[in-house]
């Protein structure tokens, strides 16, 4: 099967989609001459400045797209590099001085497992950082799971529920102390986006949240099914130009003791 990511798609809103990039970066310390890991790289433009921010001397982005990672090539280089691979498996050359991931982790189910998991890939005095959407309640999403329930999409997707596994902000502040890190800091925060109309919110949930119900539809299908998402998202949105489309994300920064 090939992978639902598709590059284009995705950075058609890069500038919005790097301002919680940027922010998370921030809260990273510099680490001259480190060792970094981003998992979920995707492209990995976004992975050779944080290669370049803190001062690594060697990064590696992993990501498990192959289409993701065909652009990465360009980036890589003076010490970054690019690697296929699940997050949830990935291992090799732990452990990292910076454990860092923007927007994977809410692909991947069960992070009572998984975060606790991730954690040990940190060095001691090392740092974690992630950033995860938590947008689940929005329209965008709500309308998009709705319109995965009718009929003839419900059958096609074979009783596939689409679950959110991103835990409240406390869960991953309570569990990072419980694992023994020190200055575990947690943000909740809603950007603002000014799309051009209601309309874009479609473009932009096409490049992330809808990739997991394009992987489970035949093609024609699928495209049934965006004209109808399309429909129940304007009715339920309004038809507005420009349209404000707030996006909450939770923003994650912990170093090991
Ligand atoms: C929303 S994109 C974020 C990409 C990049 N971090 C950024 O900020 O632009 C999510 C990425 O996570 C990758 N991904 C999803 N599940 C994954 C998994 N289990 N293991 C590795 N990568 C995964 C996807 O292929 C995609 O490139």
């Amino acid at each position: 099967m090939t992978s639902p990511w598709n590059p284009a798609q995705y950075e058609r809103f890069s500038n919005e989609r790097t301002r919680p990039f940027l922010d998370l970066l921030a809260m990273v310390a510099p680490v001259p001459g480190g060792r970094v890991v981003d998992l979920g790289c995707g492209t990995g433009e976004l992975t050779r400045m944080l290669h370049e921010h803190p001062g690594a001397a060697e990064t590696v982005g992993v990501d498990s797209s192959e289409t993701m990672l065909a652009k990465s090539t360009q980036f890589a280089g003076a010490g970054l590099r690019f690697e296929q691979g699940t997050l949830e498996t990935y291992r090799a050359g732990a452990p990292f001085d910076v454990v860092f991931s923007n927007a994977a982790y809410q692909w991947v189910p069960g992070h009572v497992a998984l975060i606790p998991g991730l954690t040990a890939l940190v060095a001691p005095g090392g740092q974690f950082a992630f950033q995860v959407p938590a947008n689940d309640d929005h329209a965008s999403h709500v309308v998009a799971r709705e319109v995965a329930a009718e009929e003839p999409y419900r059958s096609a997707l074979g009783g596939y529920e689409r679950t959110w596994p991103v835990m409240p902000p406390e869960w991953y502040a309570e569990t990072l102390d419980a694992l023994g890190f020190a200055a575990v800091n947690i943000r909740m925060q809603v950007y603002g986006h000014h799309l051009e109309s209601t309309a874009a919110v479609v473009e932009w949930v096409k490049g992330t949240y809808l990739t997991d119900y394009a992987r489970r539809m035949p093609a024609e299908l699928y495209e049934r099914y965006l004209v109808r998402y399309r429909e129940a998202l304007l009715s339920r949105l309004g038809e507005r130009s420009p349209f404000f489309y707030t996006y909450k994300r939770i923003l994650v920064h912990a170093r090991r003791a």
